[in-house]
């Protein structure tokens, strides 16, 4: 059973501004582009109904629109909620999605209601077997899911930089690939059909030490260590500079789990 600060999503984002910068600057420097890459994955039709649960601001809701006008995010965050309905209306305007603060443990859908349904970056905030459950209830007989998390070597480069000047890695610190393929899988094949896991690999090439400082803050190795850490920051930057000054650029490897699979049909 994960802690439950862990489970939380909005008590480990109590800033939501953390969440937001970090999900911009891995959309401006990245090299590759997650929501483009989910698509493919998903071989969304236009028409179809799409629930995503944990939206966020909004990031794949964004994406999906591009192919259907049917969709539906869940998060428990207000304020993320918020802030989605912004983005939506100012880059996919016009269009009208149901934004719900619901919790993705307890989807409030009838049986049988989504063509597809997604969690991206949210299931470890979750109880996995009941994320599991719900998604099979609200999913169409031979509809479909994808789970995606980060496995645990991601960003590699920055966890090394971290403990090079910390020599300390929060226990909370965990990317996430544990909980996609020791807890999400197993419970997945009781349920589901036609299971794969695919890897999307993004490396975040950040042009100077102030852009990769704010990422670095924002992501939770910083939150969950800075009371324990003496003057982190400032060792950090140290570092970030000693990187910036040997490579020209600091560059952090994001690599994105996905895990797909199909409801069973009416058998
Ligand atoms: C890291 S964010 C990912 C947001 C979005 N999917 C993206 O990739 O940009 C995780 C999201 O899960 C939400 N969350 C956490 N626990 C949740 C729950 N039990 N039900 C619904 N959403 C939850 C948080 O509020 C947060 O918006």
């Amino acid at each position: 059973m994960l802690d439950k600060k862990r489970r939380d999503g909005s008590e480990l984002y109590k800033d939501k501004k953390d969440l937001v910068s970090r999900i911009n600057l891995i959309e401006k420097y990245g090299t590759n582009d997650f929501n483009q890459w989910l698509l493919k994955k998903l071989k969304l039709q236009q028409g179809e109904k799409v629930l995503d649960i944990g939206c966020g601001n909004g990031s794949q809701i964004l994406a999906y629109s591009q192919v259907t006008n049917n969709i539906v995010g869940i998060d428990l965050s207000e304020s993320l909620l918020r802030e989605a309905k912004k983005r939506i209306k100012e880059f996919a305007p016009g269009k009208d999605f149901v934004l719900i603060r619901e919790n993705g443990e307890n989807i409030p859908f009838k049986e049988n209601t989504f063509d597809v349904v997604t969690c991206n970056f949210a299931i470890y905030y979750m109880n996995e077997k009941e994320v599991m459950t719900e998604i099979k209830q609200v999913l169409k007989p031979y509809g479909r899911f994808l789970i995606a998390s980060p496995p645990d070597d991601t960003s590699r480069e920055m966890v090394e930089m971290h403990y090079r000047v910390a020599k300390y890695i929060p226990p909370q610190y965990q990317p996430g690939s544990s909980d996609l393929r020791k807890e999400v899988l197993p419970v997945a094949k009781k349920i589901f059909c036609n299971l794969s896991l695919e890897l999307f690999v993004n490396p975040i090439v950040f042009p100077d030490v102030e852009t990769f400082m704010e990422h670095y803050m924002s992501s939770t190795l910083y939150v969950q260590s800075k009371e324990w850490c003496e003057n982190l920051l400032f060792r950090m930057k140290k570092e970030a500079q000693r990187v910036f000054a040997e490579r020209g650029n600091i560059t952090v490897t994001k690599k994105v789990e996905a895990l797909k699979g199909y409801k069973r049909g009416l058998v």
